[in-house]
């Protein structure tokens, strides 16, 4: 049977992506009707117009949109001004950072849809769903905190960039993987002085071996590390562990301990933040002041720079999409040790341990 996919404009507050660009959506014709809210493309580039030629019927409300599809195919999580609109028909496919939103989970749960968090989907031992926008988000972590640093928005005045070939500013991040690599990478290109701290000793040694005396990596915990998180100008925290909450990497006593005018960027925030006591910020609204510490924890980071964003997100999601549209799907994510994470609410079950624990809910299992 024919599916019917449908693609929502996002309303996350200044969130410009879409999940599913023109180009992508030419390849399930004859799998899917498929269905674009108005101007769900707009921010990233995309009119109504191009939607149609790739063979898309636009619709002009969200909820002719959640009423006329079975897919909803979204870049973020539904957002409370959406949760009337969903009902036990719909698979909810898209970042869905289940770990620290309990209301969310539990309206999910209520409804009795399937929910995909795709962020969850793997490839052996990676994350092919989140390592694209991990690597946007690493580089405007940089940007963002270079722009923070400067005297207009109370920062310390610091221009990260070497100006004579010294380097005269500091940046700390913590965790390296793709977020974190990023982010040193760019740090490093621009002449900062770089401090990498992660768990993993593997990693470390990868990026010691890579970038030389451009880099002073430690072990996460100890009172090196500690000390590089006080006396950065640029703290970048980014850790994770799949499918939980992150651990507090920098705490409350360490932000008594920074230089006003320092910037502490939480990138982790999508997850519960690794901040201790941070607050969710927006784009327009960016970052709080906290003892004359700027604290920023913008959860869609990617969505400042939706042309970029959506390409990319697009270019990966396509094929699994297509999973979705065959027949015996819901088997395939089922038994897929890839897919399976993914799966993590149907039919009023709660699937994810890790989301179970984070949450304190109680984890079901399908027969
Ligand atoms: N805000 C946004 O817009 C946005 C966008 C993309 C990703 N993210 C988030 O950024 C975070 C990092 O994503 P990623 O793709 O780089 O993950 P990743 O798995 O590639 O890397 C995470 C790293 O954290 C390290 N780590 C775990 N616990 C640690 C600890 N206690 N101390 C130091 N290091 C520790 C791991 O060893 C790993 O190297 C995640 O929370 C992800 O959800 C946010």
């Amino acid at each position: 049977m024919i599916k019917k996919l449908g693609i929502p404009k996002e309303v996350k507050k200044d969130e410009g992506r879409v999940s599913l660009i023109p180009q992508h959506i030419t390849q399930f014709t004859g799998l899917a009707d498929i269905f674009v809210e108005t101007e769900a493309g707009l921010g990233s580039g995309f009119a109504d117009k191009d939607y149609e030629a790739a063979g898309a019927k636009i619709v002009s409300t969200a909820q002719e949109l959640y009423e006329a599809s079975e897919i909803i195919c979204k870049v973020k999580e539904p957002q409370t001004e959406e949760f009337e609109m969903l009902n036990s028909t719909h698979v909810i496919f898209g970042y869905l950072h289940l770990a620290s939103n309990l209301s969310l989970t539990k309206t999910l749960l209520d409804k009795k849809l399937t929910g995909i968090a795709t962020e969850m989907i793997m490839d052996g031992k990676e994350y092919p769903l989140l390592i694209p926008m991990s690597k946007i988000a690493g580089n405007l972590a940089v940007q963002k905190g270079m722009q923070f640093l400067e005297y207009s928005s109370q920062g310390k005045g610091i221009l990260l960039a070497s100006i004579s070939g010294e380097k005269n500013s500091k940046v700390t991040v913590v965790g390296c993987g793709e977020v974190g690599r990023s982010s040193i990478h760019k740090s490093i290109q621009i002449g900062a002085s770089v401090t990498a701290i992660d768990l993993n000793e593997d990693i470390l040694e990868d990026l010691k071996n890579k970038y030389g005396e451009n880099i002073t990596t430690l072990l996460s915990g100890t009172d090196e590390a500690k000390s590089a998180i006080r006396s950065a100008d640029l703290v970048i925290g980014a850790v994770l562990l799949p499918g939980r909450k992150p651990p507090i990497v920098i705490t409350e006593e360490d932000i008594n301990h920074m230089e006003k005018g320092t910037v502490v960027v939480d990138v982790a925030i999508d997850q519960g933040g690794c901040v201790e006591g941070v607050n969710s910020n927006t784009h327009s609204e960016p970052f709080e002041i906290r003892d004359g510490v700027i604290i920023s924890a913008i959860a869609n980071l990617p969505g400042a720079v939706p042309r970029t964003s959506s390409v990319e997100l697009s270019k990966n999601l396509q094929k699994y999409v297509d999973n979705l549209l065959v027949e015996n799907w819901f088997e395939e994510y089922k038994n897929d040790k890839n897919l399976s994470p993914s799966l993590q609410i149907h039919n009023g079950l709660l699937l994810s341990e890790e989301v179970a624990d984070s949450l304190s809910l109680t984890l079901s299992k399908l027969i």
